[in-house]
């Protein structure tokens, strides 16, 4: 069975975009015989952006260049609109490939015309059937918003991560997404909560105090913490993911456990 997990939270810049990134590059690079689709529905379409580049993500639209809009409004098939990129690697083992749909600046207004659609929200799950048994893993990253893109993700999905900003009294906003979780799992059972992953986790006092408050809300499906480290912000700007960047770091070490405490729970 394909595990399809959606990268959630409402609240903007809690590492979402860096985390399906690093998410869906070392599970490929985990193991290669598996294969990844990495789903960007952000209209910001920062994920497109670090893989495919900014013109592709924000520039005008190329005739021969479809995106997930296109997909989602039902106009493409999502075989005929997914890039596969191959990851750099440092030895000579066998060359990474990591598929991508990808999004455009253009999103946003796909989001205004789905309002309309008949069955607006499974849309995308429609979309990625014909494909999902090519995969292992399918990870969306989603926007800041709990609109109809990410229902959308939700309803297409299996599992759900929620990355939080320790540093940003995150657990208010949690009790929101929790809600939205609880309506989309009426329509789709299977969706389960895999975790909530602390990011951009510091020595702050207040962090320390939210890892304490999160680990007593959440338990088990508490998942081991990103620090924050410059290296993970630099790779994401650089274009890559962190075992490209800076295999050696430990923003890397700390996502390679978030990628091994993952496969174990599928
Ligand atoms: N562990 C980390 N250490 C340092 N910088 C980080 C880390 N995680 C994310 N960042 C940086 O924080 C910023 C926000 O991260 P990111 O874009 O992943 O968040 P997001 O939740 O996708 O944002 P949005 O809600 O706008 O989509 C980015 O500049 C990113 O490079
Ligand atoms: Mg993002």
């Amino acid at each position: 069975m394909t595990r399809v997990i959606a990268i959630a939270n409402q609240k903007g810049g809690t590492g979402k975009t860096t985390t399906a990134i690093n998410l869906a590059a070392g599970l490929a690079r985990h193991d290669p015989a598996q294969r990844v689709l990495l789903v960007d529905v952000d209209p910001q379409a920062n994920t497109t952006a670090v893989f495919l580049g900014v013109p592709f993500a924000a520039g005008p639209r190329q005739p021969g260049a479809p995106t997930v809009y296109e997909v989602i409004l039902g106009e493409m098939q999502a075989a005929d609109v997914i890039h596969a990129v191959t990851l750099p690697t440092n030895g000579d083992g066998a060359p990474i490939t990591l598929d991508i749909l990808p999004s455009h600046l253009d999103l946003a207004s796909a989001e205004l015309e789905l309002v309309n659609a008949f069955e607006r929200e499974r849309q995308l799950h429609q979309a990625l059937v014909p494909v999902l048994d090519r995969y292992r893993f399918v990870v969306i990253d989603c926007p800041p918003s709990l609109g109809l893109l990410t229902v959308n993700a939700l309803m297409a999905a299996t599992e759900v991560l929620i990355p939080v900003d320790p540093g940003l009294f995150p657990i208010i906003g949690l009790n929101l997404l929790q809600r939205t979780i609880n309506m989309v799992r009426r329509a789709n059972p299977r969706l389960q909560v895999l975790g909530v992953l602390p990011t951009l986790l510091d020595r702050t006092a207040l962090a320390r105090d939210t890892q304490q408050e999160l680990a007593d809300a959440f338990g088990g499906r508490l998942l081991p913490a990103i620090p924050r480290r410059v290296a993970i912000g630099e790779a994401h700007a650089a274009g890559q993911d962190i075992f490209a960047y800076d295999a050696g770091s430990d923003g890397a070490q700390a996502y390679e456990e978030l990628i091994r405490e993952i496969v174990n729970r599928g």
